[in-house]
């Protein structure tokens, strides 16, 4: 796939970009772009609408100023490096009830692999065994992706551990967190959760037909601007940096990330990001409570098997493979007070 052509309202904004915080003349782009001064006018008021902060003088032109934080689909695009996932697709809703609902509805429809659902708010976001996922608006991430890997399902819930490697890695590259991988699908700074991935597969006989990615990480979010029934469990970047993270930056990071892991993934499956989740999740011989549908099992992690299994051995020395569930640490202790300094 070469690099997308870009439209006449990215070559704009590009435009305002480059020119540093300068006022730009309504003449100058009409001739840089071939389009009309009217033209450049509606396209600038369109930009105004979606969020940019475009000042407007009828003598000197247009003036973008900053700094913003938008996650639409031209910012996400500006400076993608991926050939796959964002370049091609790029669905953005303002409100919707479920980014995973709104790709699989696509993915159903016959959208093609690398399609990615972006929104700034979700009004029913989702998340593991039938919980919500809290989406406000202009502070997190919520994005879906969506997959056509040749692979049988029971291959498929390497998937979210990959996930979780490369959205901790993205996480990683861009801020000084010390983020851990909770198993199976949580990112955790300071035994608080930060992100989780919800991996939805859909199969025809024996074969996966598609599989929708869903990605929420509380990005921008104050400690009271979280629901209150989860400010003691969960954080944010700026809580823990003290610092507000342009968010379009984040998703690319994440999806360059995801993409060159799934390459991988696609033709090794999970055995070569199995130590690098090892190092992240640091559960390998801690003791751990598993609350699993209808039971719950203690024990110690002994490893994670090639295909993302948990082996877990009890107190009776019994030994357990553990597909899904929840886990705590056995004398959870784990969890420091919150430190005032990072509160924002
Ligand atoms: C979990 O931790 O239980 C998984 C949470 C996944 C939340 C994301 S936000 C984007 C996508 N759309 C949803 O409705 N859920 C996922």
């Amino acid at each position: 796939m070469g690099a997308p052509v870009k439209t006449t309202r990215e070559m704009l904004l590009e435009h305002l970009k480059q020119s540093g915080g300068n006022w730009v003349s309504g003449a100058w782009l009409s001739r840089e772009l071939g389009v009309s001064r009217a033209a450049v006018n509606k396209h600038v008021r369109h930009l105004q609408k979606v969020g940019y902060p475009i000042a407007t003088s009828t003598r000197k032109g247009y003036l973008l100023g900053g700094p913003f934080d938008l996650v639409l689909p031209e910012e996400i695009r500006d400076g993608l490096r991926t050939r796959i996932f964002g370049a091609g697709d790029i669905v953005f809703l303002d409100v919707t009830d479920s980014t995973n609902l709104r790709a699989k509805d696509l993915a159903a429809g016959g959208a093609s692999e690398g399609t990615i659902v972006l929104a700034e708010m979700q009004t029913a976001g989702r998340g593991r065994k039938g919980r919500g996922w809290f989406s406000p608006p202009r502070q997190g991430i919520y994005v879906s992706l969506i997959l056509r890997p040749a692979m049988t399902p029971s291959e498929a819930p390497g998937i979210t551990l990959m996930t979780g490697v490369a959205a901790a890695e993205a996480l990683l590259s861009l801020t000084d967190l010390d983020v851990r991988i909770r198993w199976p699908n949580d990112l955790m700074v300071g035994g608080r959760k930060i992100a989780g991935i919800l991996t939805e597969i859909s199969t025809e006989m024996d074969r996966i037909d598609h599989v929708v990615v869903g990605l929420g990480v509380n990005v921008n979010n104050r400690y009271e601007d979280l629901h209150p029934q989860i400010r003691e469990s969960a954080t944010s970047v700026l809580i823990e940096t003290g610092q507000v993270l342009a968010r379009a930056g984040l998703i690319r990071a994440i999806l360059e990330h995801f993409e060159t892991s799934y390459a991988v993934f696609s033709q090794k499956g999970f055995e070569p990001f199995r130590q690098r989740w090892k190092e992240l999740s640091g559960i390998i011989g801690r003791c751990i409570v598993v609350e699993m549908i209808g039971r719950t099992l203690a024990g110690e992690v002994l490893d994670i098997d090639p295909e993302g299994i948990l082996i877990l051995r009890d107190d009776q020395g019994r030994r357990h493979r553990i597909v899904s569930g929840d886990v705590s640490d056995r004398s959870d202790a784990s969890k420091p007070a919150r430190r005032a300094r990072r509160r924002s």
